[in-house]
């Protein structure tokens, strides 16, 4: 199959969170199932081009917005260790700013570059000619693919015989726009804007669009299909997930491990596996020479390990509810790696000012030090108000680092709850979002810590799960020909 990939982040170009690791494991994924992938980007100013051998093409793209074309230079490099092309869409007005979105905010425009993006896909393909099979657009940003895909591109040779598929990451974020600066931009009638498939509240919601434009939609795990189906997990969007039940389901994402294992990886002073687990500790050794001092490295009090963005969503208010508790009775150490919101990022700050042999908080985007942290941890916190899949926790499992989870979205298909007498399970859950409830999972993780025996178990459990991205990449092809068969192909 052909296969074009429409993406705002994707490993390790440009990361915000899983959305761009999952992009490039399914890229690589499909390529060594025998598929062809190409993946269309923005070339974002923070993009170290020299470092990943990303070159300018002789192709400048025009894009039509509105009646007009604006145009994009193409850059092109690979998915390092592969042969897939990159796409990278350079422009001045668009893309060559700071970060990604703007965080914390988002910048004003963002409606507008990323519909510039799901334009741009188009005509890249064809400018390349490339006939896609498939264009699989990931959350609100690419969105407005599935719309172009049924109308404008519908009788393109290119795209005529295309069927589009389009997956959620994340449902708290739909990308809501004035439909009368967005509407004409996508070469709309403004005056069929009201009750389409692009109005949610009176308002564009790009999230819908997506969702009703596309011949199959996805999410990244069964339960959070679930959830955002038939709970207000949804945030409005249940109605439409159910007008198109039929053609929408969860795919669990994988971890891509030939990124995520320590016995090869690179960013870890010292490997290991199931076979040579009592050397995980060195890499607590060794993250501890860094922030303590000699006399108080005592290896065996337990290090909680977080690495995550810092919003609401991950249950920052929870952590920061107990985590004194565990610090003061001397019981726990912490290793927080996170960058997001101002308020949270300060309140940890202050935590790592306070008690700075316990708490070691790193703020800001760190990948090498995202798998130092992870394979130091004794234990992984994830304890989020909503989780649609979640990544860490799979890379934790992988590192014999035992997850701490709520049980919501794809942390409930993924943690089990270790059961000391049938020592099965990989970790330790709670259900209601509370500091007490967490602090209870915390508790009853440390008493089995303190027991060699259950331990070993919970830990080489999780080491031994599969959760690699070749089944999600063999479930997204199973996926893409229902969606071909749809639109009236066979595969
Ligand atoms: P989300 O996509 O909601 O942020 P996931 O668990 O799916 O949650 O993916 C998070 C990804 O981002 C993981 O690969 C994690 O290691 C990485 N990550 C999060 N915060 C940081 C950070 N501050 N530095 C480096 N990597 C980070
Ligand atoms: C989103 C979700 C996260 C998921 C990731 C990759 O950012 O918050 O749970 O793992 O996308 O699909």
């Amino acid at each position: 199959m052909n296969i074009l990939a429409v993406a705002a982040e994707c490993t390790p170009f440009a990361k915000v969170g899983g959305l761009a690791d999952v992009v490039a494991a399914l890229a690589k994924h499909w390529r060594a199932l025998g598929h062809s992938v190409r993946i269309v980007m923005p070339r974002y100013g923070t993009i170290d081009t020299d470092r990943w051998n990303i070159r300018p093409t002789q192709l400048v793209t025009a894009v039509p917005i509105g009646w007009w074309h604006e145009y994009a230079r193409l850059w092109r490099g690979e998915l390092p260790g592969t042969d897939i092309p990159v796409y990278f869409l350079e422009s001045r007005d668009y893309f060559d700013r700071h970060g990604i979105y703007g965080e914390p905010e988002g910048y004003p425009d963002n409606d507008r570059r990323f519909l510039f993006l799901s334009r741009a896909a188009f005509e890249v393909a064809a400018a390349t000619d490339f006939t896609p099979d498939i264009v699989h657009a990931h959350d609100w940003h690419t969105a407005f693919t599935m719309a172009f895909l049924k109308s404008h591109y519908r009788y393109h040779p290119h795209f005529a015989r295309t069927a589009g598929v389009f997956t959620i990451h994340n449902i708290a974020y739909q990308g809501q726009s004035d439909p009368h600066r967005i509407i004409p931009l996508a070469g709309f009638r403004i005056e069929e804007f009201r009750g389409s498939w692009f109005e949610h509240d009176g308002v564009v919601n790009m999230m819908k669009t997506g969702i009703m434009f596309a011949d199959k939609i996805t999410t990244v795990s069964p339960t959070y299909a679930r959830e955002i189906r038939w709970t207000s997990a949804g945030m409005g969007m249940q109605p439409y997930l159910n007008l198109r039940g039929a053609d929408f389901l969860g795919i669990l994402n994988g971890a891509d491990y030939t990124e995520w294992d320590p016995a090869t990886d690179p960013y870890i002073p010292m490997q290991y596996t199931v076979e040579t687990l009592a050397d995980k500790v060195k890499n607590k050794a060794a993250l501890l020479e860094d922030s303590v001092p000699p006399h108080d490295r005592i290896l065996e009090v337990p290090l909680f390990g977080m690495v995550s963005r810092l919003t609401s969503q991950k249950g920052i208010d929870l952590l920061l509810g107990c985590i004194e508790q565990f610090v003061r009775s001397g019981q726990a150490r912490f290793a927080i790696l996170g960058s997001g919101e101002p308020r949270y990022e300060h309140a940890l700050r202050l935590l790592g000012r306070r008690y700075p042999t316990r708490v070691m908080v790193f703020t800001g985007y760190n990948a090498a030090l995202s798998h130092h942290v992870i394979a130091s941890s004794d234990f992984l916190l994830m304890p989020s108000l909503f989780e649609p899949c979640g990544l860490t926790q799979l890379y934790a499992l992988r590192y014999g680092t035992v997850p701490v989870v709520r049980s919501t979205g794809g942390l409930a298909d993924t943690v089990a709850e270790y059961d000391p007498v049938s020592g099965i399970g990989t970790g330790f859950t709670f259900g209601e979002y509370s500091v007490a409830a967490f602090a209870r999972a915390i508790e009853r993780g440390l008493s089995y810590y303190r027991h060699p025996l259950h331990w070993d178990r919970v830990r080489i459990n999780g080491m031994q799960q599969d959760f690699s991205a070749t089944k999600s990449a063999q479930q997204y092809l199973a996926v893409f020909g229902w969606a071909l068969e749809k639109i009236g192909r066979s595969m």
